[in-house]
């Protein structure tokens, strides 16, 4: 009985943590198969004037610009190309990578 108790615990909060954890790692990978750093530099470390910094950004910050990217908004910003293939999934994983650089 106790035993039962305590996988229906362990089971209700694995469920809970991964129903809507964005995934870092996965975003990493999003992030070079994209060339994000291309533009936005290792890391999202910008080197270059014309291209915000990424790293430490909030994340929520992040996929709210991205939506706006894709929405495609502002005609012929740069962003709304490399924001299409993205889904809302991929996003969150791309923000929870770069809000977590330093
Ligand atoms: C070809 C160069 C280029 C590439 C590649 C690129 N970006 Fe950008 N990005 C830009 C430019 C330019 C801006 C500034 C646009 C603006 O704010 O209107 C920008 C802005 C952003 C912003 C908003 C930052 C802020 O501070 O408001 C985010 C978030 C972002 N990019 C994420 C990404 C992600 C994630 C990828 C990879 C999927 C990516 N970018 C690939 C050029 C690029």
């Amino acid at each position: 009985m106790r035993r039962t108790r305590a996988f229906g615990l362990t089971l209700m909060l694995s469920l809970a943590a991964g129903a809507s954890a964005a995934d870092a790692e996965n975003g990493q990978a999003l992030a070079w198969q994209h060339r994000c750093m291309t533009c936005h530099g290792p890391e999202g470390h910008s080197q270059d004037d014309r291209y915000p910094h990424l790293a430490g950004q909030k994340a929520a910050y992040i996929v709210d610009r991205l939506k706006y990217f894709k929405a495609e908004t502002e005609h012929f910003n740069q962003m709304n190309g490399q924001a299409r293939p993205l889904s809302i999934e991929d996003m969150e994983d791309l923000a929870a990578y770069f809000s977590a650089q330093r």
